[in-house]
Parts: structure tokens; sequence; C-alpha cells
């Protein structure tokens, strides 16, 4: 047993870990190869990732005394701690100081660069080279911390730690599960609905899960509890257990209501039309107080020229739907529109996306290309727009099936809409 098998997920992560807690355990042998072995190492992500469990398991794994720094004192007091840590930790060498979110050791100096943490820190790093002390830093921004800290030769190994892919993000929430008695829980499906989330979130809903389950007088946690825990605490959205409290929507007719619905059922149906599968979960508020939403799956960062496109056409679908319904795009929603605009805008101007500038250049710098690239973009969006309405027209029935759905029970997932596309086809 490693302390490593404590982190879910993550090979390539682990694999560093494992060269660096090796260098840490058997020094001589590097020092043999006539190789100096690095001083230390940097985590960086947002929180929740993993940092700082990801630490721990390579002190542990190293088998060096280990002092831990996080930021619990007034300045002054901290900075004091500073210094006797590092003194302290000399003495024990070989030995691992830990400085935990190191971006917050400076709060109170806002941005300062120079702030005396830093200062100290840097200093102390410097004085206790060749001492046979690692130092680990952790870091939700590390823009925060001068840029001369985080060199080579002070933080030579330096992992950027990115919220789990989808494969990763499946095996932790299987993990979590398999820590609770009692479930009968999708994997699968929870996992396309807290796709892209840290370790952090998918370990809260899916205890939160089991207090809403054990509230209910549930033996057993279902994937039905998992979705209720994330709508809640992921994305803000409240549906009551007892589906009998829901509000009845006339669909029917024009109002606030139906408009959230179709305006959620567009964006869904879209999504199936163009990026089959990819539509993770579209809900709507039980109370009804701040519309709804469509969660799709988490993808890569990378985007091609026609996944651009599908991801303007479903932000558009919004509105096109209520368009198609009811005669009106109906109120808010202006979000959608910016996103879409700055997709489009993108396409225009980001190179890397046609291997050229679009506009040329041609009236770079001056107020007639921003003039010009904003009539382009303006034209360009209701091109889309009314290509989306079009597109939903020819697909009515899903859309429609989608929205009577969504009216029913105000959650839909991946497997809602496959059945839903299939009666339409039937
Ligand atoms: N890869 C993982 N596998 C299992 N649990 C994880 C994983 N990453 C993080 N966690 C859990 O998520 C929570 C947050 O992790 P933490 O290390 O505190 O994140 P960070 O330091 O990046 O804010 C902890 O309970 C931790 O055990
Ligand atoms: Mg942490």
């Amino acid at each position: 047993m490693s302390a490593f098998d404590k982190i879910i997920g993550y090979d390539m992560v682990k694999g560093e870990l494992r060269q660096l807690a090796d260098c840490l355990k058997n020094t001589e042998k590097y020092r043999e190869m006539g190789v100096s072995i690095p001083q230390g190492l940097l985590l960086e992500g947002e929180p929740g990732v993993g940092k700082t469990l990801m630490t721990m398991c390579l002190v542990e794994e190293s088998g060096r005394k280990a002092f831990i720094c996080r930021k619990n004192q007034s300045d002054g007091d901290f900075v004091d701690q500073l210094r006797a840590t590092f003194e302290q930790a000399v003495q024990s060498a070989p030995s691992i100081i830990v400085l935990d979110d190191m971006d917050k050791f400076a709060d109170t100096d806002g941005r300062n660069r120079n702030a005396e943490e830093f200062v100290t820190v840097q200093s102390c790093i410097d004085e206790i080279k060749g001492k046979d002390v690692f130092v680990i830093a952790t870091a939700n921004d590390p823009r925060v911390v001068p840029s001369s800290m985080l060199r080579h030769g002070r933080f030579d190994v330096k992992l950027r730690i990115n919220s789990p892919d989808m494969a990763d993000t499946e095996q932790i929430i299987r993990h979590y599960l398999s820590t609770k008695p009692q479930v009968d829980a999708d994997a699968r499906i929870i996992t396309e609905i807290l796709s892209g989330r840290t370790s952090a979130t998918l370990e809260t809903v899916i205890n939160e899960a089991g207090i809403l389950a054990c509230y209910e007088g549930s033996a057993t946690i279902t994937t039905d509890h998992i979705i209720k825990s994330a709508l809640k605490t992921v994305f803000g959205v409240s549906i009551p257990s007892d589906m009998s409290m829901l509000k009845k929507i006339d669909l029917s007719r024009y109002h606030y209501d139906a408009q959230v619905i179709y305006h959620e059922a567009g964006h869904a149906a879209m999504c199936e039309i163009l990026a089959p599968g990819m539509a993770a979960l579209a809900a709507t508020n039980g109370d009804n107080k701040c519309g709804g939403f469509l969660k799709q799956i988490a993808r890569d960062k990378h985007r091609g020229l026609e996944q651009l496109e599908t991801q303007i056409m479903i932000s558009l679908a919004g509105k096109a739907a209520v368009d198609l319904r009811y005669g009106t795009p109906g109120i808010g929603g202006e979000s959608d529109f910016d996103f879409a605009q700055q997709i489009i805008r993108d396409l225009m101007t980001d190179e890397a996306i046609f291997g050229f500038d679009l506009l040329d250049g041609r009236y770079s710098t001056s107020d007639r290309y921003d003039d010009t690239l904003q009539q382009i973009i303006t034209h360009r969006l209701a091109e889309y727009y009314h290509r989306a309405k079009r597109l939903l027209a020819e697909h009515r029935d899903l859309l429609d099936g989608i929205a009577e759905a969504l009216a029913k029970k105000r959650c839909l997932i991946s497997d809602d809409f496959k059945r839903i596309k299939a009666e339409c086809a039937a």
C-alpha cells in the first residue's frame, strides 16, 4: 500500500509525485549519479482539486519529517513563525517544509508582491540551500506570488492540478460512493452531471445526498438523492421532495413560467440536435424564482470551428425556442447573447481558429476596425439566431417533448433526452 493510493485518478500527477518521493527517500542514490535533486515543488490549482491531499501523500511517502505553515496568525507573528519553522526544518534535516495556500500568506497586503511574508519566505528558501530541506508550496492563484520566488532553484517542479477529467471524475465518484454502506446510484449519470467539478465538490455532493436520504427516511442513497443534492449545492436550484407540491405549469399560453420552460427546453433540444449525448442536465427552479439552466458534459478546452458554432447555436436556442412557441423571444437571457457574441468575436479575431486573421488586420487599431467588427458580429448573430429558430422548427416535436417533460419534472437528465428523442423518431 502506497500513500498515493489515497489519491484517486490523476495518474500523471501521481507519476511525478512518485518520482519526487523517490528522490527525497533515496537522496544518496541520486547523489552518486552526480545529480542534484529538486529543491522545491509548487502545486497550483483552484480550491478543492486536491493540492493539500497530494502534498500530504508526498510527505508520507517520503518518510521525512514535515513542518507545515498555514497562515492563521496576524502578519508579524506569522513572519516569526515562518522563520522559526525554517530553522526547525534545518535542524531536523532531511525534512520537508509545507507552505500551504502560499498565495494567502500576504492576504492583508492584498496583491502586494513585496509583502514581508513573501520576502521572508524567499530569503529563508535561499538560506536553506544545500541543507537537505525540500519545500512544497500550494497556491490557488500563483499570480499573487512574486515571480522571482517561483523561479527554478526555488521551485524546480511546478504541477498544475486541474479539476478531474471525465474518467477520473467517475473514479472519484465511485470511490466516495463506496465509502457509504447503502448505495443504489448510477455513477455514469452522476459523472455527466458533475463533470468539470473539483474533487471537493464531488465529495460534498455525495455527502449531502446521504444527509438528504437519511432525512427522508430512505435506507439507501439513490441517483435521485445525488441529483437533488447537486442541484442544491452546485447549481442553486431546489426541487421539493414531494413532487405533488410542484405548481402546475400551463404551457398553452405565454407567461413567465412557460417562458422559462421553453427557454431551457430550447437549449437542451439544440444540444440534442447538434451534439447528441452532450446535454447532461436541464432544470428549472421549483418555485420559478430565478429561471433554470442547461449543464453540458464538460469537454476538453480545445474547440474547433464546428464545436464553437454548436455552442453559439445552443446558447441562442433558448430565446429562439420561446420565439418559435409564443411569437416573442421573451425577457432575460442576455448572458446567452453575450456568450454567443464573444464566441463570434473569437471566431473573427482568433487566428488559431482559421490559421489567419479573418479581417486581415486591414483596419487594425482604428475605430473603423472596431465598428466593422461589431457590424459583422451583429450580422452573424442575427444569422445564427434565425438558423437556430429554423432548426428548432424542423425538430418541433423534440422541443415540445422536452418542454412538456421539463414542466412536469423540472429536471431532466441525459437518459430523458435520449428517450424523448427516440419517442419522436418512433
Ligand atoms: N484525487 C482525489 N481523490 C480523492 N479525494 C480527493 C482527491 N482530490 C481531493 N480529494 C478530497 O477533496 C477534498 C479537498 O481536497 P484538498 O486537498 O483540500 O484540495 P485543495 O488543497 O486543492 O483545496 C479533500 O477532502 C480531499 O481528500
Ligand atoms: Mg489546500
